[in-house]
């Protein structure tokens, strides 16, 4: 297991059995008042202990469905869902979620927002602030702790709900666009910090983009998904070595095999992201 900084996941991958998620044969409906949606279909996938997994596909294909259903936030209509071998039934605690907006609360500091995960799970304070202050010091942030939302830029905003998307040291860290917002350099440089993050946490990625590069440079697997209704189209193993470096990483030949493949499947033109 990496260990980096000291900073493991609560778990035990010699005790925990089995995958970290697993979705079985999942089938998502949803019912409105107008029409009825199949918004996945025929969904399996396994996840290991420590996997980056990055999920690409056209909007509307389920991807944000497929991260609410391994959170717990809703149930697949058929199949199952496993997190580390138990059956999801509701909202899970051992999960960690970023959205595309930080959505952080304008009247708290950056540090007092990162503890606002601590709060809700009534962690004890001493630890909980010892470890939102080593997040910081991670992500970049050191020196910002006080600072209010509206004094930092983009990307730190987006750093600080990864702190605090991973203060109480989820296993499974799930991440929905998370840098959709964040103009393209300040993306590579979150995209260099959260490959970094993931190998000194130990902890299991799995990352809904828009950007292919993002999604190779990132993963060790891509899914891609096919349009509504949602199914996997293929799953693209990235044989890059695990040292990664932005530019060099993508002049490989294996980048550009893996992108070029993922945009064949999506059908996407040449050129595009
Ligand atoms: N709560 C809901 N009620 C009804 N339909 C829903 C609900 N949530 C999602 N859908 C539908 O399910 C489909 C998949 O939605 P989802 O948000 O998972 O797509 P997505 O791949 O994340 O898209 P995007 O890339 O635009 O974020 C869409 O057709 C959407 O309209
Ligand atoms: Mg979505």
């Amino acid at each position: 297991m990496r260990t980096g900084n000291g900073i493991a996941p609560p778990y035990d991958p010699e005790v925990t059995t089995g995958a970290a998620v697993e979705i079985d044969d999942v089938e998502v409906r949803f019912r409105t008042r107008k029409q009825d949606v199949t918004a996945l279909r025929e969904v399996s996938l396994r996840v290991e202990p420590g996997e980056f997994v990055a999920i690409v596909g056209a909007s509307g294909c389920g991807k944000s469905t497929l991260l609410k259903l391994v959170s717990g936030l809703l149930s697949p209509s058929s199949g199952r869902v496993r997190l580390h071998g138990q059956d999801v039934r509701g909202p899970r605690r051992d999960i960690g979620y970023v959205f595309q907006r930080a959505a952080l609360l304008e009247w708290r500091t950056a540090r007092r927002n990162i503890l606002l995960q601590a709060e809700m799970r009534r962690m004890p304070k001493e630890g909980a602030r010892e470890r939102a202050d080593e997040l910081m010091a991670m992500t970049g942030l050191t020196g910002f702790e006080d600072a209010y939302p509206h004094e930092l830029s983009g990307g730190m905003q987006q750093r600080v709900a990864l702190c605090r998307a991973l203060l109480h040291q989820p296993p499974v860290l799930l991440m929905d666009e998370p840098f959709g917002a964040l103009d393209a350099l300040t993306r590579e440089q979150m995209n260099v910090e959260l490959r970094r993050i993931w190998r000194e946490t130990g902890t299991t990625v799995l990352l809904v983009t828009h950007s292919i590069a993002e999604a190779v440079y990132l993963a060790d697997r891509v899914i891609v998904m096919t349009p509504r209704p949602g199914t996997v189209a293929e799953i693209i193993p990235v044989a890059l070595p695990a040292e990664r470096k932005y530019g060099e990483t993508m002049a490989e030949p294996e980048f550009a095999r893996a992108t070029g493949r993922i945009r064949d499947l999506l059908g996407a033109a040449p050129g595009a992201e």
